[in-house]
């Protein structure tokens, strides 16, 4: 650092209006629990688990402990024809969370947006390998989040996120489930809904079923602002994915790992897909990893022909790395030993009630719960999409000293899963206080 100053222009921030968080910087330096700290030492209650990842919350000293052996012992090992014993036992110890007993194979990615990317390639290589030769198409959804890989940008169905970009051929999208006339305040799956699922009906009519590689789908739409499926959505999803015998993908980058007060939002719901995907809880956001699930038959589909040759052409430099096999271990024995998915499962119904009781106040428009994870509508300011959302944001940190997450003009909510009633009624307060003002 020149001059020992800190110079922040330098660094092209994701996802940021960088000229503003340039003149009114909001830095944390440290972290610990349910909390992150200002350099000013001052305490920033953390209500989104950083980004939708610290579910064991910060600086957990087993998942601390796990990294840092592990960096001394060996820092990189190669994954490509090579590996190293943890890289096996993250992928089993990741098997013992999925739905049922067919997810048996695990590929390490490094983020969500890898994951998302490489269970579409395995799901339109895999239709190939069993003769499915046409079905090429892949189907997400409105409003979809899906990371940032081309793949995932396409399949998504955020607008800002695919301008300016070529997109990929051979995609197309169901509708989205959010309409406030019918589904506003529901407390968790709105009752009204389940018949959207049938627009997967017009999009098979439209191109084929035999045309259709897989769906994706998150679960519970979390980017966009928290969308919660309505009741009987998904089951209707998974019902006409199997009619055309079309592959579904859950993508649980978000709801994995306890979010709902179930392993995978797949338990949940109860709802088994073909696919799935994670990261960020994975491990426990402390190092970068995501994964992607696969059932037994597909990974056999592969495994033809000659045992020497490579089965899948894919894969990264960095897959199943020493430090974050580690960690991904020590954070999923964590969230066993400690029971923290039943802790969320447990803490939702005062999580639920707490975030409804703001109903009425100031700019809010509906309010979405399930599980721990909330999203918070305002009514966005004549003409200007996402102004009152930024500044509800940054009033959140500057004054009350709380760390929340803006989706356009919703308040999305996603503590670490160790919270304790005394933080949600911290949070609750905040919100009732900085959403009047804007
Ligand atoms: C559902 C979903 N898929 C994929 C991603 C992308 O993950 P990453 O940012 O790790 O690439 C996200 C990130 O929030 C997500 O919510």
């Amino acid at each position: 650092m020149k001059n020992n100053q800190m110079n922040l222009e330098h660094l092209w921030m994701p996802f940021s209006a960088n000229r503003d968080f340039k003149s009114s910087p909001r830095l944390m330096n440290a972290a610990k629990g349910m909390y992150y700290q200002k350099p000013d030492g001052s305490p920033v209650l953390d209500g989104t688990a950083g980004l939708w990842c610290c579910n064991a919350g910060h600086g957990h000293e087993k998942i601390v402990t796990a990294i840092q052996e592990q960096a001394e012992k060996m820092d990189f090992a190669p994954s490509f024809q090579m590996g190293h014993p943890l890289g096996f036992e993250a992928a089993q110890t990741l098997l013992e969370f999925a739905p049922g007993d067919e997810f048996q194979y695990a590929f390490f990615t490094n983020s969500g947006s890898e994951a998302v990317d490489t269970a579409l390639k395995i799901s339109m290589a895999y239709q190939q390998h069993i003769g499915h030769t046409e079905k090429t198409m892949i189907i997400g959804r409105e409003r979809a989040y899906h990371g940032v890989g081309f793949g995932g940008i396409t399949a998504g169905g955020l607008p800002l996120n695919k301008k300016y970009y070529t997109l990929l051929p051979g995609f197309d999208h169901i509708c989205h489930t959010h309409n406030l006339e019918h589904n506003a305040f529901s407390n968790g799956q709105p009752e009204w809904g389940k018949h959207l699922a049938d627009d997967l009906e017009r999009i098979t009519e439209k191109h084929g079923g035999d045309k259709i590689a897989a769906v994706i789908i998150e679960p519970v739409a979390g980017s966009t602002g928290v969308l919660v499926p309505p009741k009987g959505y998904l089951k209707r999803i998974r019902d006409i994915c199997d009619a055309h015998d079309i592959l579904l993908i859950f993508d649980e980058v978000i709801t994995g790992f306890g979010r709902l007060g179930t392993p995978f939002a797949a338990q949940y719901f109860d709802v088994e897909p073909d696919m799935i995907t994670c990261a960020k809880g994975l491990t426990s956001g402390t190092v970068p990893m995501g994964a992607v699930m696969v059932k037994k038959k597909m990974y056999d589909a592969f495994q033809q022909g000659d045992p020497k040759s490579i089965d899948l052409f894919h894969g990264y430099t960095y897959t199943a790395h020493p430090l974050a096999a580690a960690a991904a271990i020590a954070s999923m024995d964590v969230y066993g030993e400690e029971g923290l998915i039943d802790r969320a499962a447990g803490m939702a119904s005062y999580w639920e009630e707490a975030l409804h009781s703001l109903q009425g106040v100031g700019s809010i428009i509906d309010i979405r719960t399930i599980g721990l994870m909330a999203g918070i509508e305002m009514e966005p300011r004549d003409g200007k999409i996402g102004a009152r959302g930024y500044d509800v944001f940054t009033d959140a940190f500057h004054s009350e000293n709380m760390l929340i997450r803006i989706t356009g003009d919703t308040v999305a909510l996603s503590p670490p899963l160790i919270l304790e009633k005394k933080h949600i009624d911290q949070l609750v307060e905040s919100l009732t206080r900085i959403i009047p003002k804007h």
